[in-house]
């Protein structure tokens, strides 16, 4: 099986199956320099992924565990502040690390957590899921959101050092392993047309197939990363999708239905590459290649609603003086970043995604 380390300008990622030595040695240093240490779980990660954790190092098990209700609804200053609330009441101090044992809502929340209790204390990232593996682990952006709108509140800072393990696979649902896979998608609709073609044979049971895509998808984003960490020109490639997928994320908050983060975002590429066929030269046959791959994988319906899913886009982060602005991409591989469209545009790019699903 093969082991990965991969290491970034600023942080170490270890990427295999079982990295039981880098991890013992990790925790092993922390108690020498006599760190506290802080486990965050959500419920489920509590009972699937915390027991093996503390197999591998069954040290950790003095150490507390703060545990906080699984699912998007969790990405909260209200969870912020229980979580604060938490280590005030254990008196942790500055020497302390804040591990992350969950997928991106807890990977997310922690860091942000951890970036300001007490000005800061560092942290580290366990993924588990399959999404936060290949994706929101990595690159630092941190933040949860506000009256449901996606991400408003938020920082930039990075882990110390993210270990990722695919063991933790073995209790992730196939509808789950779905949801991650859509961003492995994006990277190579926005960055690289051979990882987008051999992900057109995706073989699910190989773990030497998971381990390098999971490496190649790492790889794409920190390259985009180390040229713009703050999201200020290239990084905003990775936003492909998002423009729509976080304005439908934050309507099924409200609604309570049940849409994953990656279903909302495989509807999000669909619509983003209408607009991109409609407004930025992509071929009509790599556009139905597109959505016939997405199609056959993901949950996608009609959006029937373009007012109240552009009421919820008008408040995205990456808007510019109050235009609604896209990631396109040109053909498959290639991204161009700031696109802002008005709503007649944005209706056309809607109604071609619905007519292209009948
Ligand atoms: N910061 C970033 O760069 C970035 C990038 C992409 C997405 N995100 C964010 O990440 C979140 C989505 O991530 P997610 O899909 O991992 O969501 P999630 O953390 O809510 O996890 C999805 C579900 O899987 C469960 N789970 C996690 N690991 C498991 C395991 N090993 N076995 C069984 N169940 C497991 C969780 O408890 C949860 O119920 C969204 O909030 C999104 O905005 C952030």
């Amino acid at each position: 099986m093969k082991n990965y380390k991969l290491k970034t300008k600023k942080y170490m990622i270890n990427v295999g199956n079982g990295n039981i030595l880098e991890f013992n040695n990790f925790i092993e240093k922390c108690i020498f320099n006599k760190t506290n240490i802080i486990i965050l779980c959500d419920n489920i990660t509590h009972e699937k992924c915390l027991p093996y954790i503390l197999n591998l190092n069954p040290l950790l098990k003095k150490y507390p565990v703060i545990t906080i209700q699984s699912g998007e609804n969790s990405k909260t200053l209200q969870s912020c502040e229980y979580i604060f609330s938490k280590l005030l009441e254990m008196n942790i101090d500055k020497n302390s690390i804040l591990i992350n044992l969950g997928g991106g809502m807890i990977c997310d929340i922690g860091g942000l957590v951890a970036s300001l209790y007490r000005r800061g204390i560092n942290f580290i990232n366990i993924p588990t899921s399959f999404l936060s593996m290949v994706d929101s682990s990595l690159g630092g952006k941190l933040g949860v959101n506000l009256n449901n709108f996606k991400n408003q509140i938020g920082l930039f800072n990075l882990p110390k050092i993210v270990f990722i393990d695919i063991h933790f696979l073995k209790t992730l649902g196939k509808r789950q392993f779905k949801n991650g896979m859509i961003e492995i998608f994006k990277h190579g609709l926005i960055f690289d047309v051979i990882l987008w073609r051999k992900l057109l044979d995706f073989k699910f049971k190989n773990e030497n197939f998971i381990l390098d895509i999971i490496k190649k998808s790492i790889s794409i984003k920190n390259s985009i990363i180390e040229k713009d960490f703050r999201d200020e020109n290239i990084r905003k490639i990775l936003n492909f999708g998002h423009t729509v997928g976080h304005a439908l994320e934050s309507i099924a908050l409200v609604k309570k239905k049940d849409l994953l983060h990656g279903e909302a975002i495989a509807i999000g590429i669909l619509v983003e590459v209408s607009l991109s066929h409609l407004y930025n030269n992509l071929s009509k046959k790599e556009t139905l290649i597109i959505f016939k791959t997405i199609k056959s994988l993901f949950k996608i319906f009609k959006i029937k609603n373009i007012k109240e899913l552009y009421f919820w886009m008008k408040k995205d982060k990456k808007n510019f003086d109050k235009r609604i602005n896209f990631t396109l991409i040109s053909c498959i591989g290639n991204a161009q970043i700031d696109n802002f469209f008005n709503f007649d545009q944005i209706k056309n790019g809607i109604e071609y995604y619905n007519k292209n699903l009948n």
